[in-house]
């Protein structure tokens, strides 16, 4: 445990540095690594020298490591004699921009923007994961030039296919146990409670990712010649995509809820309490009434219910104006959120079973797979959390709060099952964040916190 005189200059270094730390988090955000599409590729690797270099100027030993898709950052640096270990884990990445005439700015020249709200960086992957990956880097950077040691030992690993399903993840880690095994990892790609409620984030949804194509006539045709004998494939995909949800908002893929867990009257509880406001959260994207399952309030249905939703639908012409065509293909991207022990594989199995039994005479089904990650839920007990938890306390005006989140880390889950690792969540974004949306933004309050609570965390571990 390092004194307690050694956190405040710190801190201060923190507020005095904020303008430089901006700056570099800036020429990071201008590096356009979008890692879904192979167009970006070489700017996938570029913001991984970009990190491994700024590393090592700090003074960990740090390196790109190729993997079979995109590389990986690695970097260790060591911290006093019987000190914690801790990985640090983020992702360098990016979601595609598009639509990009929804951007009020160029998505990699980032500014920061006044808005009525305060301050904020607007840029891609402000929030998502780079500015939320730099606050760990910041407060690394400030400890070190203050005390010239950080107070644990820690390992860096920055990822840059998390945006596209960690393809290359699991190998890597198999390949690299001994290296990357540590006391815990911490994982910054999550958000606060709320404006002045920091968050550990304890359960994670699981998500699997499907591609359906229906494939109908062998070429496109004349809809006038061809409609009414001929199976149009976009109709039989939508029959198909209109028959998974029943009536009330439940999935229809037989098996699908088992191994979802019935929420305790406790959890409901406490959840409750925490005051989730609803009507602003729905408010802030334009939305009044809640979709989900009608039994179950709105932070039930993000946290802890499953889901499946579609993503993206494609087929016959879209472009502008009309073309009286009939397809030869439609296909449709479909990703199941999911929750306790569901099985990702016997749900794959069961889901493509069912859409290919209804598929009829003419028509065939192909599927591709986009990931299948379970849900997990965090070692609350591991005493790296209540540290954490009093450390976020002192820098927020209000306590720390253990939540759920909607979205996916896969890798909290390999750490686990990989690793024997337990991960902890600790991140600084809004749900107003428009996160994988046009005009990314994070608050320069988040950064700056986020920053400062790190400190406070590393401190207190
Ligand atoms: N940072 C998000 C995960 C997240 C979103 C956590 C909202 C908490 C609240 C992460 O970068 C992400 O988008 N993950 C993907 C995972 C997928 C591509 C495997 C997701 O959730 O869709
Ligand atoms: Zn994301």
């Amino acid at each position: 445990m390092p004194s307690p005189h050694a956190l405040p200059p710190v801190l201060d270094r923190l507020d005095a540095e904020l303008d430089a730390a901006l700056d570099r988090l800036m020429s990071l955000l201008r590096i356009p690594s979008i890692s879904t599409d192979p167009a970006f590729t070489a700017d996938v690797r570029a913001a991984a020298e970009a990190l491994s270099a700024d590393l090592n100027g700090m003074g960990v030993r740090a390196s790109v490591r190729d993997t079979t898709g995109h590389p990986m950052v690695v970097g260790h640096i060591d911290g006093p004699e019987g000190a914690p270990h801790v990985l640090f884990y983020g992702h360098y990445d990016v979601q595609p921009v598009d639509p990009l005439r929804l951007w009020d700015r160029d998505p990699f020249d980032p500014a920061i923007e006044e808005t009525p709200a305060g301050k904020v960086i607007r840029g891609r992957g402000s929030s998502d994961d780079k500015g939320q990956l730099m606050t760990f880097v910041e407060a690394c950077r400030a400890w070190l030039a203050v005390h010239r040691h950080l107070p644990v030992s820690v390992t860096f690993l920055f990822e840059g296919e998390e945006e596209s399903g960690s393809p290359s993840l699991v190998p890597f880690l198999e390949a690299n146990r001994e290296e990357l095994s540590c006391d815990i990892a911490l994982i910054c790609d999550t958000g606060l409670f709320a404006e002045d409620s920091p968050a550990i984030t304890t359960m994670l949804r699981g998500l699997l990712g499907e591609e359906i194509t229906v494939t109908g006539p062998d070429k496109d045709l004349h809809s006038g010649a061809f409609g009414g004998p001929a199976q149009n494939p976009i109709r039989v995909l939508t029959r198909i995509l209109a028959g998974l949800h029943d009536d009330e908002g439940r999935v229809t893929v037989p098996g699908f809820y088992d191994g979802v867990p019935v929420l305790t009257n406790q959890m409901r509880a406490d959840w409750a309490n925490l005051g989730f406001d609803e009507a602003a959260f729905l408010g802030g994207v334009g939305l009044t009434t809640p979709a989900g399952e009608r039994e179950y309030t709105v932070l039930e249905q993000i946290w802890a219910r499953p889901t499946c939703e579609f993503n993206g639908i494609t087929g016959g012409y879209t472009g502008d104006g009309f073309k009286t065509v009939l397809p030869s293909q439609a296909s449709a991207k479909v990703s199941f959120r999911l929750v306790g022990t569901q099985d990702p594989l016997a749900i794959r199995e069961s889901f493509r079973a069912m859409v290919t039994a209804q598929v009829p005479a003419d028509c065939t089904v192909s599927f591709a797979e986009h990931g299948a990650s379970p849900a997990s839920v965090m070692a609350t007990d591991h005493p790296a959390f209540a540290a954490a938890r009093a450390a976020l306390s002192d820098e927020w005006p209000k306590p720390a709060a253990f939540i759920g989140a909607g979205g996916s880390i896969p890798i909290a889950g390999y750490f686990k099952t990989v690793l024997g690792m337990d991960s902890m969540l600790i991140g600084f974004g809004r749900d107003d964040d428009r996160i994988h949306s046009p005009n990314e933004k994070y608050d320069l309050k988040s950064f700056h916190k986020g920053m400062r609570s790190w400190a406070r965390v590393l401190a207190a571990l």
